[in-house]
């Protein structure tokens, strides 16, 4: 018999009381962001299929709502930038390019939400867009006030062009005080921290923002992967301190199914992308992506580790033999202990399977005399019970993962 509490030890309790509360992304935000795989393309007679127009999004969205991926928890399809008109309307409103979204945004919202999916926006808070686009900089106020009118539920704010660095945070706070004031729920993925830097004040992440970019853009590369994931590693108190429900780190899109991440690596990025309760925003092409790509994206384990409701932000715990052992503590909870994930990460490029063997206990420093029940999400073999003092080992291919669930039994 399971007894099995899910009281979370008072020791976590460390909500901030400002923390942005308009009761959205309790846990990481799940969804689709064109950038990524489909970048700033406006000729639409040269690539129909490719360019940015509100075609691509319906298309996305039907992919989204019949091939899985709404029912797995992504529902959220987002417009990065390149959508807008060069010019506000006579009103000073921004509107859509006209001839990429003819029937306009509040249209495409519809759309959308008939799917029972989410639609989100991009703006930035200075003068232009990165593309060059009207930004929102002295029309925060209007500019929210447009998106609530067309029914958009998540806006990405950048900050490029931004004329004053240090006014940032003071300008996100207004921001995010105007979004409340439309009365419409919307998530506020900020990108402040990327632009301050070391600077970035994070009291201020966590009160105007749901997520946030902490570090440059991902490129389509397991070389720029492992540049961000340094970052996140170098940091990785700081950020964990600072994540939990409504209050996110984002290390940026899933480039799973792309071009530039082999299958072993894709299960690495999974990996770590769910141990650091990061939002997961794929960024592929839906209609051509193949199986075994989608299937690391749907895989419920994975997405039960990432979406797990104590919103606690994992680590790297320790490295052997240049294997990153990456820790999450999870529910269900007994007492004061946890259920865990545990990934193992692989930097090596040494061409075979690297074995490692360990009992839980040395290998996480664990006091936990039960048992749990492990899955390998990744892999084909049977769950099997295990007590922290068995020896188990594990065989990580080079550059992969290989990802554990961990759930509690009672002793
Ligand atoms: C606006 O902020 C208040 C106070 O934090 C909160 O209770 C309310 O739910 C917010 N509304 C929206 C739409 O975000
Ligand atoms: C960060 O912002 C908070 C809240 O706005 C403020 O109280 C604090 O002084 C700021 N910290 C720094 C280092 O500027
Ligand atoms: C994850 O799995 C655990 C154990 O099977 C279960 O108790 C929990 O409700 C699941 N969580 C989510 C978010 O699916």
């Amino acid at each position: 018999m399971l007894l099995l509490t899910f009281l979370i030890p008072s020791l976590f309790v460390l909500l901030p009381t400002d923390a942005l509360d308009n009761g959205l992304a309790l846990t990481p935000p799940m969804g689709w962001l064109h950038w990524q795989r489909f970048r700033c393309v406006t000729d639409c007679v040269q690539f129909p299929d490719d360019c940015i127009s509100e075609k691509l999004f319906q298309v996305m969205a039907d992919r989204m709502a019949e091939d899985g991926y709404l029912e797995a928890g992504y529902e959220y399809v987002i417009m990065d930038d390149c959508w807008l008109s060069s010019e506000r309307d006579s009103d000073g409103r921004l509107q859509a390019d006209p001839d990429r979204f003819p029937s306009g945004i509040k249209a495409l919202a519809d759309y959308v939400h008939d799917k029972g999916l989410k639609l989100g926006i991009y703006e930035d808070y200075g003068t232009n867009t990165c593309a060059g686009y009207p930004g929102s900089l002295d029309h925060l106020e209007i500019d929210a006030n447009t998106f609530a009118e067309w029914g958009i539920d998540y806006l990405k704010f950048d900050g490029c062009n931004v004329v004053a660095d240090e006014a940032m945070e003071q300008g996100h706070l207004e921001m995010a005080s105007y979004l409340n004031q439309t009365g419409r729920p919307i998530v506020f993925s900020c990108e402040f921290p990327l632009y301050r830097g070391d600077a970035a004040n994070y009291s201020v992440a966590i009160e105007a923002c749901n997520l946030w970019r902490n570090y440059h853009d991902i490129e389509d590369s397991w070389d720029s992967l492992t540049s961000i994931v340094n970052y996140f590693k170098d940091n990785q108190e700081k950020f964990a301190s600072v994540a939990g429900p409504g209050h996110w780190n984002d290390p940026d899109m899933l480039l799973i199914g792309n071009y530039g991440l082999s299958y072993e690596q894709s299960k690495a990025q999974m990996t770590i992308w769910t141990i650091l309760a990061s939002p997961l925003l794929m960024s592929v092409d839906l209609r051509t992506i193949k199986p075994e790509f989608r299937d690391i994206l749907l895989n419920p384990h994975a997405l039960n580790i990432s979406q797990d409701p104590l919103g606690l932000q994992g680590h790297v715990h320790k490295t052997i033999d240049n294997i990153d052992v990456w820790m999450r503590r999870i529910s269900p909870v007994a007492g004061e202990q946890f259920s865990l994930a545990v990934g193992f990460v692989s930097n090596r490029k040494d061409g075979y399977p690297y074995r490692l063997e360990f009992t839980l206990e040395s290998l996480l420093d664990l006091e936990y005399p039960g048992a749990y029940v492990l899955m390998d999400v990744f892999g084909d073999t049977e769950d099997i019970l295990v007590r922290s003092i068995d020896t188990l080992e594990v065989r990580v291919k080079p550059t992969g993962a290989v990802l554990w669930h961990l759930v509690l039994q009672s002793f």
